[in-house]
């Protein structure tokens, strides 16, 4: 009998976990079923409740459930706790556990398979919703010289500021929040959290200095999108998207789940060709 995951959302068809699951399981030779689920908006719960009393061993969840989730565990990990949401479920001795791995998923792609430093480099952050309060843990624990979240709304941004003020505090980050109008200077990092991609929107921001620049945009397309066809347009050093997010978010889930790490570079180049 396989164990068995699976991954919640609304819409569903589109997601890629089962591929990716399924691809570390034949790497890794662990005898799993990885399964996709659309759950009507309101059902998470009972869903949720039933996939568990039936064996299910894990569940990844995806919008517009990370909220549900957070309160559907009856444990959470900190950087859940951080984080507001939860990405993973994990059944552990009849307690389900919960856990984020998007900003795990987002720094591994930024350091190691893009090779990009983090310490002591200046960061900027376009979005202050879920997503990107998702990623800030794991950001400030890479200790770069400073963040500037920077949102449409500004009072979005100064709140996720005040969230994260003390442990920015204790790691000597300095956190900071501005809106689109007012940003200025140079950053090393500028990484786009904003669902605009989604929306093919491009963003009015007033950053035009773009030397030695990481462009990093957690959305991922077949083309690039307008955000990282600016950051090109304007000669940034390098610019990705977030396929290798969402491979690395996988790898680390996989091995919250069966306690193995997958290797993810052949993957997400196949995934990639395969767009
Ligand atoms: P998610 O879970 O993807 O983070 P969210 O919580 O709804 O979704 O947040 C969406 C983010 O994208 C917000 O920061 C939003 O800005 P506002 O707070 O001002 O709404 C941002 N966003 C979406 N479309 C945008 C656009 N066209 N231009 C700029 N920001 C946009």
């Amino acid at each position: 009998m396989l164990s068995q995951y699976a991954v919640f959302g609304n819409p569903i068809a589109q997601s890629l976990s089962p591929l990716i699951h399924q691809a570390f399981a034949k790497q890794c030779n662990q005898p799993i079923e990885y399964q996709r689920q659309l759950v009507e908006l309101g059902n998470f719960e009972t869903a949720a409740r039933q996939f568990f009393n039936d064996g299910g061993e894990g569940l990844n969840i995806t919008a517009p459930f990370k909220l549900d989730a957070f309160q559907f565990a009856d444990q959470l990990s900190e950087r859940a706790k951080r984080a507001g949401a939860v990405n993973t479920l994990i059944a552990e001795s009849s307690k389900i556990k919960g856990d984020n791995t998007d900003g795990h998923g987002l720094l591994t792609d930024i350091q190691n398979n893009l090779q990009w430093n983090i310490a002591a480099g200046r960061v900027l952050i376009l979005g202050a919703g879920g997503a990107v309060r998702g990623i800030l843990e794991p950001l400030i624990a890479a200790i770069p010289a400073s963040i500037v979240i920077a949102n449409r709304t500004t009072e979005k941004a100064q709140t996720l500021v005040q969230l994260f003020e003390e442990y920015a505090q204790s790691e000597s980050v300095e956190l900071s929040a501005q809106d689109f109008e007012s940003l200025s200077g140079h950053f090393d990092i500028i990484i786009n959290g904003t669902s605009a991609s989604l929306s093919g929107e491009s963003l009015p921001i007033g950053v035009d200095n773009f030397d030695n620049v990481l462009c990093y945009d957690m959305m991922y397309a077949k083309a690039p999108t307008p955000f990282l066809q600016l950051a090109a347009k304007h000669g940034a050093k390098s610019v990705a998207d977030g396929l290798g997010m969402l491979v690395e978010q996988a790898a680390e889930s996989f091995y919250l789940w069966r306690g193995v790490r997958p290797d993810t570079a052949a993957l997400i180049q196949s995934i990639r060709a395969g767009l």
